[in-house]
């Protein structure tokens, strides 16, 4: 019983696959789990509660208050329960609503109370899930941390052809089993994250900087985040918010704060990535009051380096640790990644070249290349980041089971 003992919250909309909801209960039980369905009003318009609760057991939660004697639903206590929650069928609207934190109904103010990751699986005609829409709401939902089970292509209810089709319950299962199996799930790992620009003062309202925009690590950090691992998100100033409840953020500022909270935090960790663009200098001094012009007609700043966060992860990692960098290149740029790994003792590292349109700095997509110690290369198209990041850490921790990281080839 691969599901034994683990507490699903099953959500249902208002979806013609809501029947196979049915299944997918029946499905998630045998396997042991225990199933507590929370469906929308639209939801039993498509299947009755009567089957539902027949078939997990246990009472269909609908509405915020138990009609007969007042008696409150809590969805706070669900979001505690729960070691996962399905969303299967999720309609366009409630993707949408999920998105954009609509709390006017059990589900969506279970989903926000929830402290467990959270697959969806769509299921909406052809139209509506290529529409500009729904696209972007997926797309912030992954950004959320939330795993979307993609729709495939299939007969719809509106007799056309074409994807839309919620993912058989059979390969729901399959994703949920192999969540808590750990086949994709990062369970127990606790990951740093470095991500963002580092500033560094030069007076009271100046500072050296770069363009970073942070999108790549707070990407990661949410992937990392969704299948299950506790990350540690040391980011430089950023407009990001990192939503999901696993991921603790630790604001700096400068790259001396970011070294000092990333050597504090990594003996306990199992692995860090460092997507931060870390100011390789510094002013030497600190003006304490801003620097006046004055007739200068010049103006020299004498900078000192900053310490290298990737390089003292990269000396102190125990066997089991894993390192992972990021690599910007203009010019020579494998041969110039492949040192920096060696020269920070990096288990792989991130290669994203300046000369790809799409791709690096404040982007939200990006083009990689994973390159590793042992020689291994693989490259990517361009991609969101978000997919980006699905990508690397598939690499990086399905390569690191097999004990050498990113071991495929292209
Ligand atoms: N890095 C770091 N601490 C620094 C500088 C870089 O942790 N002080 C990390 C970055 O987060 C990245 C990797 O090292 O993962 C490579 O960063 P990059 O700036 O490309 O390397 P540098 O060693 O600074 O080389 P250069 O700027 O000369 O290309």
């Amino acid at each position: 019983m691969s599901l034994q003992g683990k507490h699903i919250v099953l959500g249902i909309t208002g979806s013609i696959a809501a029947y196979k909801s049915a299944v997918l209960t029946r499905l998630l039980v045998k396997r042991g789990a225990e199933v507590q369905i929370v469906i929308t009003p639209a939801g039993k318009e498509f299947i009755t509660p009567v089957t539902l609760s027949a078939l997990s057991g246990r009472p269909v939660v609908s509405e915020f208050f138990a009609a007969g004697d007042g008696s409150w639903h809590s969805h706070v206590e669900l979001g505690l329960w729960a070691d996962l929650m399905v969303v299967a069928p999720a309609t366009a609207a409630s993707i949408g609503k999920m998105a954009g934190g609509i709390a006017d109904n059990m589900l969506i103010t279970t989903y926000l109370s929830m402290k467990a990751p959270v697959f969806v699986a769509p299921a909406m005609d052809l139209d509506m899930y290529r529409h500009v829409s729904t696209r972007r709401n997926i797309e912030l939902l992954k950004g959320d941390g939330v795993q979307v089970i993609s729709a495939v292509e299939g007969e719809l209810a509106s007799h056309l052809c074409g994807e839309g089709r919620m993912e058989e319950p059979e390969n729901i299962v399959a994703a949920v089993e192999r969540f808590f199996a750990g086949g994709n799930g990062l369970g127990k790992k606790r990951i740093v994250i470095t991500a963002g620009p580092t500033f560094e003062r030069i007076d009271p309202v100046r500072f050296i900087g770069n363009f970073s925009s942070g999108k790549m690590g707070f990407a990661l950090a949410g992937e990392c985040a969704r299948r299950g691992a506790e990350v540690i998100l040391i980011t430089g100033p950023t407009a990001l918010s990192a939503a999901h409840p696993g991921i603790r953020r630790v604001d700096v500022e400068s790259a001396r704060e970011m070294y000092d909270a990333a050597l504090k935090v990594f003996p306990q960790a199992d692995a860090a990535i460092l997507s931060a663009a870390v100011a390789d200098y510094r002013p030497e001094r600190v003006c304490g009051k801003k620097i006046k012009r004055a007739g200068r007609e010049s103006f020299t700043l004498s900078l000192v380096s900053n310490p290298d966060i990737a390089a003292a992860l990269g000396k102190m990692k125990r066997p089991g640790q894993l390192t992972v960098g990021f690599a910007l290149e203009t010019e020579e740029e494998e041969r110039n990644a492949i040192r920096k790994m060696e020269e920070k003792n990096l288990d792989c590292i991130v290669l994203n070249s300046l000369n790809d349109e799409g791709a690096g700095f404040g982007y939200d997509t990006n083009r990689v290349t994973l390159l590793s110690r042992s020689g291994e290369r693989r490259s990517f198209p361009l991609k969101s980041k978000v997919d980006v990041a699905r990508d690397i850490i598939d690499a990086v921790f399905d390569a690191s089971r097999n004990s050498t990281a990113c071991n495929e080839t292209v």
